[in-house]
């Protein structure tokens, strides 16, 4: 029986899953890595960590199956950039998405081409962190970094690059650049021009489901495997999650609590969000395309509020505790913008805040108050897909707090519409080792491979009680970031 092995490359740790055609997980490993802060709003990583964390994930998911691993697939964060010399070596440690250092050079540029002609060219605003935005922070500030470079590409890439020798990018990650036509799904010569970024640096935009090259005999004895594997080009963890969880059409949303938060649903057309509250990528599935939109602190609110207020209490006891707090947490409401927001607000010095305290309130209303102002967050993103879309009927929850039952009945409650989940682990994995498999002509086409590798559990129904109050709330929480903004921004000095 042919095995396909998936690599995610996320922002803490390498993940690898072994899969059978049917999506059954043979085998599943992770590995971790550090962010590193040089300076205080800096992320960087090592690309060597990432590395010797794959090949760590990938020998522990081998339990069975080896043998006959028929093509691999890769998964990775977004946004990141990775300055690799002809030799193919890392130039210097990678930026990551979660980078926050190119303010000045995101308002220069949004500036210089103004929101709406941005929106022509590449259907998204650009932000701190994304790929665009760092190129032009090195070129102000590190010229010969990139002068010593042959090529940019993306974090999955450089694990790719280690797997066959070839340097390549592909379109949903080469998408969330804002170098990128994503309409057209190759690189913006008008983008790339109006921001002075050196045209010879940007790789061959392959589509996610190519086969990129071959297994090396080098790599092949890294990993416990035989040399000659294809590997396909893969695809941005977001385009790869919405692949594991079964959204290759409209009609479905995919909703990740995860340290951020995304809203997700599959387009047949580029048709970008008028406003740029959204972001429009590449899909990996060719012919198809994804709205999103991200907000920043979706677990992490919960992980900061537990390091501070509740230490040792686990995630589970804390639900426990908010599940005992009715709907709406009698009045009090939280805006969960800890680091600053993009999905809808595009403001890096929004804040979050508690709003509506009172003496009645303790922990749990607190716990509480957070799992709903990460749902109106992700409502917010909703809306903006509503308002020029029929918008999802169903919600395919997916990360750690997405797949927590009491997140996924305040979801359901605060979006108004059932929420599923796909079964098995690992779903951005899986969604990678599913493109190998489409890639090689195991799979017809995406439709065959969803039927045989995606399975639904019975839906969570949006209670009509709690629908009706958090109904409310929402215009409630709606009004408090207009209100709140001057201060937000008097705050931040
Ligand atoms: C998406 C985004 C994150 C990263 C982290 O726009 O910034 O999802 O991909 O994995």
């Amino acid at each position: 029986m042919p095995t396909l092995l998936g690599i995610d490359i996320g922002t803490s740790a390498a993940k690898a899953v072994l899969i059978d055609p049917e999506g059954t997980v043979l085998g599943v490993s992770g590995c971790e890595y550090p962010i590193e802060q040089p300076l205080p709003g800096w992320a960087e990583q090592d690309p060597e960590a990432w590395w010797q964390a794959a090949c760590a994930a990938v020998r522990g998911a081998l339990v069975a199956g080896a043998d006959e691993v028929a093509a691999i697939g890769l998964s990775g964060q977004m946004h990141g950039t990775v300055l690799v010399s002809p030799a193919g070596q890392p130039v210097r440690p990678a930026i990551i998405w979660a980078d926050q250092r190119s303010q000045a050079q995101v308002e220069r540029a949004t500036r210089q081409l103004g929101l709406r002609r941005l929106g022509r060219l590449a259907g998204n605003r650009l932000a701190v962190g994304f790929t665009a935005a760092s190129l032009l922070w090195l070129l102000e500030n590190e010229p010969e970094a990139l002068a010593a470079s042959d090529k940019v590409i993306l974090p999955k890439d450089y694990i790719r690059l280690r797997l066959t020798g070839q340097v390549a990018t592909e379109v949903s990650d080469a998408s969330a650049t804002l170098l990128f036509d994503v309409a057209r799904r190759r690189w913006s010569r008008e983008l790339v021009t109006a921001w002075k970024v050196p045209h010879w640096l940007l790789p061959e935009a392959l589509e996610s489901t190519a086969v990129a090259g071959e297994l090396t005999r080098e790599a092949a004895a890294e990993l416990g495997l035989r040399a000659g594997i294809p590997v396909v080009a893969g695809a941005a963890d977001q385009a790869c999650q919405a692949v594991g969880s079964g959204l290759i059409d409209p009609g479905l949303a995919s909703c990740t609590i995860g340290t951020g938060g995304q809203l997700l649903t599959a387009l047949t057309a580029p048709t970008p969000d008028p406003e740029l509250r959204l972001h429009t990528f590449c899909h990996a599935i060719p012919g198809r395309w994804y709205s999103m939109g991200a907000i920043l602190s979706a677990g992490l609110s919960l992980s900061w509020f537990r390091e501070h207020f509740a230490p040792g209490a686990s995630f589970e006891e804390l639900a426990a505790e908010a599940a005992g707090i009715p709907a709406g947490c009698e009045g009090l409401l939280f805006l969960p913008y800890l680091a600053g927001e993009r999905t809808p607000h595009f403001d890096p010095e929004a804040r979050g805040a508690f709003v509506g305290l009172t003496l009645r309130h303790g922990r749990a209303h607190a716990v509480r108050a957070i799992m709903e102002g990460v749902c109106f967050a992700l409502r917010d993103a909703l809306e903006a897909m509503r308002e020029f879309g029929p918008g999802p009927a169903q919600i395919v929850a997916a990360g750690g707090g997405g797949t927590s039952h009491p997140w996924q009945e305040i979801l359901a409650a605060v979006l108004g519409l059932p929420v599923t989940v796909a079964l098995g682990p690992e779903r951005t994995a899986v969604g990678a080792a599913v493109l190998a498999g489409l890639g090689t002509g195991l799979y017809r086409d995406p439709v065959e491979a969803r039927a045989r590798t995606v399975r639904y559990a019975p839906p969570v129904e949006p209670r009509p009680d709690d629908m009706a109050r958090y109904q409310e709330l929402y215009h409630a929480y709606r009004g408090l970031y207009p209100a709140l903004k001057g201060s937000f921004h008097a705050l931040d000095l």
